[in-house]
Order: structure tokens, then sequence, then C-alpha cells
């Protein structure tokens, strides 16, 4: 077909530039939602009498044999068609004559485009509701077996309070929960309809947008033809909500490598979920880990890159906003592959007791428990600290640890020292104290995942 400027351009340089901006590649993902969006459209075309019923209802045939071949796999797509929605219109027409041209009454790619990805996003949100819900599952599972197993708590990576394993792996369930209410929350702005709003300004036909939205069981209509076709926020609200998700992962990924270490020890990942060294025969690689922290570098990309092209953008629809598209389903790619392995990885680990139990006895995380212990005796804590910290000081010089003291020795640091000192340096007795609310106390560990169940099982 000859442009308008086709003049001084050859034949080949036409479909290049075709090609570049062409959509199909990529939007075919949204095979299915753009045919349901458009039965939902001559449904509605029939209902108010705007096509006769005969054409909707060739219409409606035509438009059920390409679901049944798009599900079959049997559509073959073609770039001269431009887009998923182009293609698609033009293999009704191929199907069922010209009266397949009658689809496009009322209706603009632009609230076409719009309605498609509400539709994608939706799906895709619930798919990731189901999968967080399922990872919060997992750990609470890992949770449940080791409420009384010790890890060392660690502030700017340093040894700082012993506190109990679950405590630690829930403070990533709750992480999750909130992710689980953002992505909930950001369904009321996706499942609002823009169909119906044409390229920008509306229609002159009498189309009825409310029951297109109740077709397509969305909970409500865009107010505004403009905003309908321009508005790309839910779309940016599901990949920040990634990013956040995936920063959380990536952070529970660093501890997982950390912990898999030789240096810490602390955890052995499934041979499932690890990958051996060409070179190095020893090697046990927590690459999944580490492909998830990895892999939230490119989710905050796919952010970035939207917002980016969203801000210089006058109202209406733009052909920038094409570009929407890859980063939002690279995200979804990768958010859900990312939940999956990691439910799979943390299910599967083995937990190494002993070894964390007696990292917590090697330390002087116990500290602070010397330093509450004269400060319950009434001494002023600031005076506690200091007296805690130069029979630290006289340990290191003997290399030795705070229960290695003799009471002699911790009487002349202060006469508020009594034998039950030594049980207050236990870090079992340390942890199980710690029964403020939300604290590391068995206790309260237990009523965390009392709750944490609640919630996974109400989902
Ligand atoms: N392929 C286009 C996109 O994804 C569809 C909308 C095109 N609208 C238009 N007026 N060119 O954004």
């Amino acid at each position: 077909m000859s442009k308008l400027w086709g003049g001084r351009f050859t034949k080949s340089a036409e479909e290049w530039v075709d090609e570049f901006g062409a959509s199909i590649s990529f939007d075919q993902e949204l095979v299915m939602e753009d045919i349901q969006g458009s039965l939902a459209h001559v449904t509605m075309l029939k209902k108010c009498g705007i096509l006769p019923e005969s054409d909707a209802e060739k219409i409606i045939e035509g438009l059920d044999v390409l679901q049944d071949k798009a599900e079959n796999g049997q559509l073959s797509f073609s770039v001269e068609m431009e887009d998923i929605h182009l293609n698609l219109e033009s293999m009704l027409i191929a199907e069922i004559g010209p009266v397949g041209g009658k689809l496009h009454t009322g209706r603009s790619r632009n609230d076409q485009v719009a309605t498609d990805m509400h539709l994608y996003l939706r799906s895709q949100t619930e798919e990731v509701l189901i999968l967080l819900n399922s990872l919060q599952e997992a750990i609470l599972n890992q949770a449940e077996n080791h409420i009384e197993t010790l890890i060392p708590g660690y502030t700017h990576l340093q040894r700082a309070q012993p506190i109990s394993f679950s405590h630690h792996v829930m403070a990533y369930f709750w992480m999750l929960e909130r992710d689980k209410q953002r992505f909930t929350e950001s369904l009321k702005r996706i499942n609002i309809s823009p169909l119906g709003a044409g390229a920008l300004a509306g229609t002159t036909f009498p189309i009825d947008r409310e029951y297109t939205a109740e077709l397509l069981e969305f909970e409500g209509i865009y107010e505004n033809s403009l905003d309908a076709v321009s508005d790309r926020d839910f779309i940016l609200e599901f990949l920040s909500n990634s990013s956040t998700l995936m920063m959380h992962l990536s952070r529970f990924s660093e501890e997982v490598i950390l912990w898999s270490s030789q240096e810490f020890q602390f955890i052995e990942l499934d041979d499932a979920f690890s990958t051996g060294s060409s070179i190095m025969p020893q090697k046990k690689n927590p690459d999944m880990a580490e492909l998830i922290r990895g892999k939230t570098g490119r989710v905050y990309g796919n952010l970035t890159g939207m917002l980016t092209v969203l801000k210089g953008l006058p109202l209406a629809y733009n052909k920038d906003m094409q570009e929407d598209k890859e980063g939002m389903f690279d995200t979804v790619k990768t958010v859900l592959g990312s939940l999956k392995i990691f439910e799979g990885m943390i299910s599967t680990m083995k937990i190494r007791t002993e070894v964390m139990d007696k990292a917590t006895k090697s330390d002087f995380s116990n500290a602070t428990e010397l330093a509450d212990y004269l400060a319950a005796k009434g001494m002023p804590f600031r005076e506690a600290h200091e007296v805690v910290g130069k029979l630290v000081l006289s340990c290191v010089q003997k290399n030795c640890y705070l229960a290695d003291l003799t009471i002699e020795h911790f009487k002349s640091a202060s006469s508020l020292f009594e034998e039950d000192i030594y049980t207050a340096l236990n870090p079992y007795e340390a942890v199980k104290r710690r029964n403020s609310a939300g604290g590391t106390g068995f206790e309260q560990v237990k009523l965390a995942i009392e709750k944490g169940k609640k919630l996974v099982a109400e989902y």
C-alpha cells in the first residue's frame, strides 16, 4: 500500500520502517484479551441496535473461530498488519467477509489496546497474588519447624543479638504480606474499563459502556475518555509493586547466598536449586538466588523505562505508548518465575541448626543481656553500657567470651552481678525473654505464626 510520503522511499526501506513501527512481535501476547474485548464490543453493538443482529452474530461466530485457532496456536501473524488488533481484524474479514469490517464501529485501537492491557494485568496480578500467598506458606512451614532454632541477628552485618530463626524468616513473611496488599489494592484501578472511549473523544454511536464493562467483569468505567486512552498508571503501579516485591526477594536471596557460603554454613540449598562449577568440582553455587537478585535490576529498569516514556507525553494516545508492553510482559514473566523458584528454594533448603546454635554461643551478641541485667537492678543504662563495654574489652584482651569470665571478675566490675548472670548470658534465655510485642521471644514468634497462618488461609 503506498503512503502519502512514499514517493522518495524504496520498497525495502518501507518494509524496514514498517518493521520498526510494528508491535505484533510482542503484542501477540494479548491475543486472547483482544478477542475477549472484541466479543464484548460486538455484543454491545448488537444490544444497542448499532449493528443488525445477523451482522453481529456473524462477527461473533468469526471471533469464536479465531479464538479456537488462537488456543491451538493456529494463527500466524504478519508484520504488514502491524499489531495484534489489525492482525485479528484482517483475519476476521478473511474468515467472514467484509461484514467483519463492521466490528470496529464506535471503537478505536486506542481504547481497544487499553482494554486489552487492563484485562491482561488483571489476570496476571491474580496469578502473582496466588504465588505470593504460596510463598508465604512455604515461609510459614520453615518458621513453624524452627521457633527455637537460634541464629545470630545482625546489624551492619556485625553480630548484634541472637534471635529465633523463625523470627528472621517471618520478617520476610510480613514484607510479602504488604506486597500482597499492594497488588490487591491495585486491582481496583486495573479493573476499570476504558472501552468506548474511542480514539480520545468518545463516539457518536449510542454505545453502552456500562454494558461492555459488565460483560468484561470490570467494576466500573473511566469517567473521562481522554484519561481512559492516555492512562498507563495501572501499568506503572504494577511495575512499581513488582519492583518492591523483587527488592524483598533480592534481599532474601542475598541472605540465602550468605548463609549457604562456607563462611556461614547456616543452610544448605537443595541440589535442585543449586548448580556446580565446570572447573571446580567442590562448588555448589546458589545460582537461583543470585539470578533472582540479578533479575531485580531488569524489573527496576522496566519501571524507570515506563516512567520516562510517559513523562513528556501530551494527551491523548501517542505512539510512544506502544513501548508500554515489552517491559510489562518481561516484568510479569520475571516476577512469576522468581516467585515459583523462590518457593521451591525456601521449602527445600536444609537449616543447619547446630551451626547456627554454635554461632550464637561464640560471640558477644549477649552483651546487651548484661547491660539489661544491670539496668533492671537500678543502674542507669548508660552506666551499665560502660561497665559491660569494659568487660567485653577485657574478654577481647584475654581471648575469651563473656560467659567464660569468673563470677569474681563480674563482681569486681559491679557488685550488682550475682550467679544468675550466667543464665542471662545464655542465648536461648536471651531470645526467650524478648517477649515484647513483635519481638523475637518464642511466645511472640508463635503468635506471629498463628496470625500469619490465618492470613494465608483466609486468602
Ligand atoms: N500497537 C498500538 C499500541 O500498542 C496500538 C494502538 C495504536 N493506535 C494508534 N492510534 N496508532 O500502542
